[in-house]
C-alpha cells in the first residue's frame, strides 16, 4: 500500500513587521523617571523602544506590517478572507481594530475581528485563525499583532515604563496541502491573578480612571518564567517533537533574565534562542510575529526549519506554537 501522509496544513506563507521611527533611549528615560541605563539594561536588557506618532493608532502600525506581509506571501489583498488582530491598545472600543486594518486594505469580502490576551494575544490569535481554517471554507487568512502602548504607559511609573513600546507584525496563513506548517499551538489561561498585570481605568468598571498599565513585577516574573516553560514542552508533545528538534525559540520579549531562565530548563544553546528586546522592549501582542519577521529575514529560518514561538501576559494567559517552515 503506499504512503502518503499528505494533508491540509496551515502555512505561514509570509510575514511582515512595522517599527515607528522614534526611538526612545534608556538615556531619554533617565529624564523622564528616577532611573539609570545601567539599572535597565542589567534588570531588563532593554536599551530601546520605539514610539508612534501621536497621529498613529494601532491600526496605523497593523495596516504597515500587513502590506509587508502580503508582499512577502506574493499574495494580492483580496485574497485574504480572514482578519483577525491581537492588540491590548484597540484604536477605540468599537469598531474593532481589525476593521480599520480592513478598510485600511481595502479589502472587501473578508471577516475581520479582534482577539484580546494581552501579550500573548498573537498566540491566541493564531490558534483561533488556525481553527477557522481547519474547519470552515476559508483558505487564507492575515493575523496580525499590534500595540500602540506608550498610549497606556504611565510615564511617571519606573517600574513599568522602561518595560514597553510600539510596534506591529503580520503573518499570512494559507490551507496548502503538504506536511509542513502550523504543526501544533497550546492556549492556558489562569484568572486567579487578574490583578498583578491590568489597565485598570478606561473600561466600563472604571472609566473615569486613565487607562494605564498597573504591574506587580516580581509575581509576574515567577509566572512568566513558569509558565513560558510549561507552554514551550506543552506545544512541543502536541506536536510529537523534543526540545533537540527546535531550530529556533522565539520567545516573549519582556524581560532577559526571564529568557535566560527558560533557556537553561529547556536546554537550548544561546544561538537557538532570538532575542530582539534591547530594540524594542515588550510590544505586548506584536512581539513575538515582530521576532519571527526579523529571525526570517535575518536569514534564521531555513526552509524545513521549526520555530516555537510561546509568550506570556495579563489574565494571566500563555501560549505556544510549533511552526515548521
Ligand atoms: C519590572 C522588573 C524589571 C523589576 O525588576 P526586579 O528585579 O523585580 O526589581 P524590583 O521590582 O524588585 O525592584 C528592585 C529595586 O529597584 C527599584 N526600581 C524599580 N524600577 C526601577 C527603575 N526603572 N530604575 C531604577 N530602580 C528601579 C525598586 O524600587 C526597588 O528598589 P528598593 O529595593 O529600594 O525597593 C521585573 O520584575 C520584571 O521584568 N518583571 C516582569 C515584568 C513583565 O514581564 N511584564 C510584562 C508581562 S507581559
Amino acid at each position: 500500500m503506499p504512503h502518503s501522509t499528505s494533508k491540509d496544513m496551515i502555512h505561514i506563507i509570509g510575514t511582515g513587521s512595522y517599527l515607528p521611527e522614534q526611538i526612545m533611549t534608556n538615556q531619554e528615560l533617565e529624564r523622564l523617571v528616577e532611573t539609570s541605563d545601567e539599572w535597565i539594561t542589567t534588570r531588563t536588557g532593554i536599551k530601546e523602544r520605539r514610539i508612534a506618532d501621536k497621529t498613529e493608532a494601532a491600526s496605523d502600525l497593523a495596516i504597515q506590517a500587513a502590506k509587508k506581509a502580503i508582499t512577502d506571501a506574493r499574495i494580492q489583498s483580496d485574497q485574504i478572507e480572514l482578519i483577525v488582530v491581537a492588540t491590548a491598545t484597540p484604536d477605540m472600543f468599537f469598531p474593532s481594530t481589525a476593521c480599520f486594518v480592513q478598510k485600511g486594505l481595502g479589502i472587501k469580502n473578508a471577516v475581520a475581528f479582534d482577539v484580546s490576551a494581552a501579550c500573548s494575544g498573537f498566540l491566541f490569535a493564531l490558534t483561533t485563525v488556525k481553527a477557522l481554517l481547519e474547519s470552515g471554507p476559508y483558505k487564507t487568512a492575515l493575523v496580525i499583532g499590534t500595540e500602540k502602548l506608550s498610549s497606556i504607559t504611565d510615564w511617571k511609573d519606573r517600574g513599568t515604563c522602561i518595560l514597553f513600546g510600539d510596534g506591529a507584525g503580520a503573518a499570512v496563513l494559507q490551507k496548502q496541502n503538504g506536511m509542513q506548517g502550523i504543526l501544533s499551538t497550546y492556549i492556558g489561561t489562569d484568572a486567579t491573578q487578574t490583578d498583578i498585570l491590568d489597565v485598570p481605568g478606561g473600561g466600563s468598571r472604571n472609566p473615569q480612571k486613565e487607562a494605564a498599565i498597573h504591574m506587580e513585577g516580581k509575581e509576574v516574573f515567577k509566572f512568566a518564567v513558569l509558565k513560558m516553560i510549561f507552554a514551550t514542552k506543552e506545544a512541543l508533545q502536541l506536536a510529537g517533537k523534543r526540545e533537540s528538534d527546535l531550530a529556533l525559540l522565539i520567545p516573549h520579549q519582556a524581560n532577559l533574565r526571564i529568557i535566560e531562565a527558560i533557556a537553561e530548563r529547556v536546554q537550548l544553546p544561546r544561538d537557538r534562542i532570538f532575542v530582539n528586546l534591547q530594540k524594542y522592549g515588550n510590544m505586548s501582542a506584536a512581539t513575538t510575529i515582530v521576532a519571527l519577521d526579523e529571525a526570517r529575514r535575518e536569514g534564521r529560518v531555513k526552509k524545513g526549519d521549526l520555530v516555537e514561538l510561546v509568550a506570556f501576559g495579563a489574565g494571566l494567559t500563555w501560549g505556544a506554537a510549533m511552526i515548521q517552515f
